[in-house]
């Protein structure tokens, strides 16, 4: 397909770094619903289930966002490190650190797209998943 889009260099390194991040939160969300102990394990079990499968479901749009665009999409997860604990407080700080920084990233690739409507809306609805996450995780850590 071709698709007329400036800076397509740029917009593909951001794309790659969202899908990094997607890659990065599945698997730090998936271990910390392993880990998380004692009665927060029911609630934050959940939600942690929730987030590692929006994490894939986000990847898959921003992967074939990539290929649309003859990109080539990263099969590796970002490189930060995932903190191992089993403090349900030290998890959603690190979510709190993942989600913010997804939502900055998505922030950034919104004007990239502006001129193809099929692929802001898509990407709004990520960024506004994102922003949401940001809020649910400050509400669970009482902030
Ligand atoms: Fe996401």
């Amino acid at each position: 397909m071709i698709i007329e889009i400036k800076e397509k260099d740029k917009l593909l390194d951001m794309l790659n770094k969202a899908l990094g991040w997607e890659l990065r939160a599945h698997a730090m969300y998936a271990h910390y619903a392993a880990y998380v102990k004692g009665l927060e394990s029911v609630p934050l079990g959940e939600h942690f289930e929730e987030e590692a499968t929006e994490s894939i479901g986000h990847a898959k749009q921003v992967r074939d966002i990539i290929a649309q665009l003859d990109g080539t999409a990263v099969t590796d997860r970002d490189s930060t490190a995932i903190v191992h604990t089993e403090d349900w407080k030290v998890m959603l700080e690190e979510a709190l650190k993942t989600e913010t920084t997804a939502a900055k990233t998505y922030k950034e690739i919104m004007p990239l797209v502006k001129e193809h409507p099929v692929f802001t809306h898509t990407l709004m609805h990520i960024y506004m998943d994102e922003l949401k996450a940001v809020d649910e995780v400050n509400t669970l850590l009482g902030k």
